[in-house]
């Protein structure tokens, strides 16, 4: 690139948000560029987070399926051993798959990549420092930041990712710690205590509220998510807050205090899990070059077009508002580059699904019942326990229950919790209930195959107006 090329687009930031957006713009026929810093596209999610965490999940489950779940299946199973070298390889392989994958989608899609770090030099000019050296300037028509975000650190540790590790140091230990402590009960500390869990560790969560799963699952759902845990040998500390932490002895110390009146304690472990939230990340970005605010949570302020204050430049995904989840920041993607190139766009913030990739899996969509409540939205409720779904019982793999929430009135759906055997799909289907408006009777009037776990689904929705047949 050269600063006489002007472009349509400029992406800063290769992540879910810009690479989908470069796709997208490429697809619309603009000049688009995508700079990215890292040396490989698909940001926090495909290089350190949604998908190396899912490796780790679903082949510690395996694991720990074979050592502890076969016996009582009929299958005797002889020696079984981690080779947690070759575990992290399988990781390794299902990432460079797939970032090599998009890079090739861009190139498809004529869309340029710039391996390099961009910032403003005015609010038409990016200059690129590039990985391999040298600086380049591009002029951009429109400038679409999507730097993303990191992870929040927790003051007075300090973060090695060896010893005191977020979910980047948490994805890549060399060796099952025999202890580990996760600060935040969110949704990183829970997907990351199961996988060391599995495979060994015995794992503690410190979590400051009353309950587990982060902002906005709901209270039932996570109570029940919590036993379930528990029962798989993750001991909870809730209502405690981390004080301070001190890492000069052979094993991290945390001093904890009850937030509600406990005493103060503290523990001691190998590895500590610092996963109290994440923070948009605008570092090295210029911002101050073309006088663009941010909030007090360092997020770039936008308008529900995207546009900064600056109308040709916007700003997507985890750097903005918004739950930071890979599946907004591509439903953004596509909607920001519709708006640049033909004025208008879509996403229902208020239809956007969350799994928790734990086994079993957690996952909702639109409202908690105490966010209805918080609103005072009348609703009813039906719930269907998968222990009495026949596909759980037979899969011997039962815990959890599916619970609706719909309006008493009209009946229409407000919200779908799951905690149980494949989640994760089957909120699909309550989402897509939920964006047309679907009643928990049409729900429950649609035929599903038997036996399927999503029978649960239907049957809790039949239980919000009328029985459940099975139970
Ligand atoms: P990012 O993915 O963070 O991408 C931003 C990119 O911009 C980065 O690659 C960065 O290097 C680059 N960049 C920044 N500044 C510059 C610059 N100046 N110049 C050039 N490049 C720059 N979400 C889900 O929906 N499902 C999951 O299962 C899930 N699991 C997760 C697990 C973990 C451990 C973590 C940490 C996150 C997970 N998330 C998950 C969240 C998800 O990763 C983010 O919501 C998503 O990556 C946001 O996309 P983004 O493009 O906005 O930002
Ligand atoms: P989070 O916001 O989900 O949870 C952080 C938790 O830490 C909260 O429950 C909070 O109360 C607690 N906490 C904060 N300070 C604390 C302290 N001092 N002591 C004890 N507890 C404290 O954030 P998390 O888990 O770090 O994840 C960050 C983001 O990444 C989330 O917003 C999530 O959307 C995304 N993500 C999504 C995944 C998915 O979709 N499966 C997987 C992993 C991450």
């Amino acid at each position: 690139a050269s600063a006489s090329e002007e472009k349509d687009l400029i992406i800063i930031g290769g992540g879910v948000a810009g690479y989908v957006a470069a796709i997208k713009a490429g697809q619309e026929g603009m000049k688009v560029a995508c700079i990215e810093k890292r040396g490989t596209l698909g940001g926090t999610c495909l290089n350190v987070g949604c998908i190396p965490s899912k490796s780790l999940l679903n082949n510690s489950h395996l694991y720990h399926q074979i050592l502890h779940d076969s016996k009582h299946r009929g299958i005797e199973v002889g020696e079984v051993k981690l080779n947690l070298e070759n575990f992290m390889k399988a990781k390794e392989t299902a990432v460079s798959g797939l970032t090599k994958g998009v890079e090739f989608l861009l190139k498809k899609n004529g869309a340029e990549y710039i391996k390099g770090t961009g910032s403003f030099i005015n609010e038409n000019e990016i200059k690129v420092a590039l990985n391999d050296g040298g600086e380049s300037v591009i002029r951009g028509k429109n400038i679409l930041i999507a730097t993303g975000s990191e992870a929040t650190p927790f003051p007075g540790l300090h973060i090695d990712e060896q010893r005191v590790v977020t979910s980047t140091g948490a994805i890549a230990l060399q060796k099952v710690p025999e202890t580990m402590t996760v600060i935040g009960g969110g949704i990183i500390g829970l997907e990351m205590a199961s996988v060391w869990s599995r495979l060994g560790a015995k794992v503690t969560v410190v979590e400051f509220l009353g309950q587990i799963g982060g902002p906005g699952m709901d209270t039932e759902i996570s109570k029940a998510t919590q036993r379930i845990l528990k029962k798989q040998g993750i001991e909870f500390k809730l209502n405690t807050k981390v004080v301070s932490g001190d890492t000069t002895s052979e094993l991290v110390k945390l001093d904890v205090d009850a937030a509600k009146g406990g005493k103060p304690e503290s523990i001691d472990s190998e590895v500590v899990l610092v996963a109290i939230g994440r923070r948009p990340y605008t570092q090295g970005l210029g911002l101050e070059n073309i006088g663009l605010e941010l909030d007090e949570r360092g997020r770039v302020i936008i308008d529900s077009e995207y546009r900064t204050k600056i109308p040709h430049i916007r700003c997507i995904g985890d750097a903005t508002f918004g739950p930071m989840l890979a599946h907004k920041a591509e439903e953004e993607a596509v909607a920001v580059v519709e708006y640049i190139s033909k004025g208008h766009g879509h996403v229902n913030y208020g239809c956007i699904p969350s799994v928790m990739y734990t086994h079993p899996e957690v996952a909702w969509v639109g409202q908690s019942e105490q966010d209805l409540k918080a609103q005072n939205i009348p609703y009813k409720i039906g719930t269907f326990p998968f222990s009495a779904n026949s596909r759980a019982k037979t899969n011997l793999d039962h815990d959890g229950l599916v619970k609706i929430l719909a309006d008493p009135e009209t009946d229409r759906l407000l919200g779908a919790h799951i905690v149980g055997p494949g989640a994760g799909e089957m909120i699909a289907e309550a989402t897509l209930a939920l964006e047309y408006g679907a009643s928990s009777e049409d729900i429950a009037r649609t035929c599903h195959a038997h036996p399927t776990l999503a029978e649960a689904f239907k049957e809790a929705a039949m239980a919000t107006y009328d029985k459940a047949i099975h139970f």
